[in-house]
């Protein structure tokens, strides 16, 4: 009689597998296996040393991204002016015409602190010029001065002997106005930041000088096409 075991210990399989004997069968034959192997063999390429080439379609999708990034950064630049850091400045207007920027007087200033840098090659940035070559504009009495001899100096530039805080030059001062022949063509507003910043700095302490001023005075000297001399700026003291 079979004995009926309840010890859970006693593995079922091991008390079937002498019952029930199963061979396992092969899933394929050496041949098969062969075949799939030469096939695995022959498509592997040859070891090599060195660099491969960049895949063409890489280099393209590189190229592409490139392009579209130099589109995009030509569209959204705001033509880099800093006035785009400005939140009431609409870089698609490309430029502040018909937009109300109108800053306060620190930012007035500071705009013309950046400005000043195309000044600096020559005044140099702490506005103390190099000896008898580029005046200086800390202390100096054109800078501190009558507003309107200042802002002609700045459109249409300044030639020949003059003399600063006591010391003589004799060098060029380029135009930076909307004028003939002027180099920088920079806005009224430009140059009325600008020389606003020079008023300030440096233990300057001068009133600031408006846009409007300096377009009063533009329109006063529209016939004028060189720049001033000493002599004649006599007239603005
Ligand atoms: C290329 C050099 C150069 C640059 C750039 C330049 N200046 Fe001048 N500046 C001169 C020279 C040189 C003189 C003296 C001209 C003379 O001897 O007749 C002068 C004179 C002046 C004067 C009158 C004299 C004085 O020292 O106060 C002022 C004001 C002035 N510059 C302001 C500026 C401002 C503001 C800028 C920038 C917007 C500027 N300059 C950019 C060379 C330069």
């Amino acid at each position: 009689m079979k004995k009926v075991s309840n010890d859970p210990n006693q593995s079922n399989s091991a008390s079937n597998s002498s019952s029930l004997v199963r061979v396992e069968q092969a899933g394929t034959n050496d041949q098969n296996i062969q075949k799939v192997h030469a096939i695995l063999l022959r498509e592997k390429s040859e070891p090599s040393e060195g660099y491969k080439p960049t895949p063409i379609f890489l280099a393209s999708i590189v190229t592409a991204v490139l392009c579209m990034g130099g589109v995009y950064a030509y569209n959204n630049s705001g033509d880099l002016d800093p006035l785009v850091y400005d939140h009431r400045y609409d870089p698609r207007l490309k430029s502040t015409a018909g937009v109300e920027t109108k800053l306060s007087p620190e930012q007035f200033v500071a705009a013309g602190k950046r400005l000043f840098g195309t000044c600096a090659s020559c005044h140099q940035a702490t506005g103390a010029g190099v000896p008898g070559v580029f005046p200086p504009l800390a202390g100096s009495e054109w800078v501190l001065g009558n507003e309107e001899r200042l802002i002609r100096v700045l459109l249409h530039g300044l030639n020949g002997p003059i003399v600063v805080k006591g010391n003589n030059y004799n060098g060029v001062m380029p135009s930076f106005g909307k004028v003939p022949g002027g180099g920088y063509n920079w806005s009224d507003e430009k140059i009325a930041q600008v020389l606003s910043y020079i008023r300030q700095d440096w233990g300057n302490n001068a009133a600031l000088v408006t846009k409007e001023k300096v377009s009063e005075i533009l329109k006063l000297e529209a016939a004028r096409d060189k720049p001033w001399t000493q002599a004649e700026l006599k007239a603005f003291e």
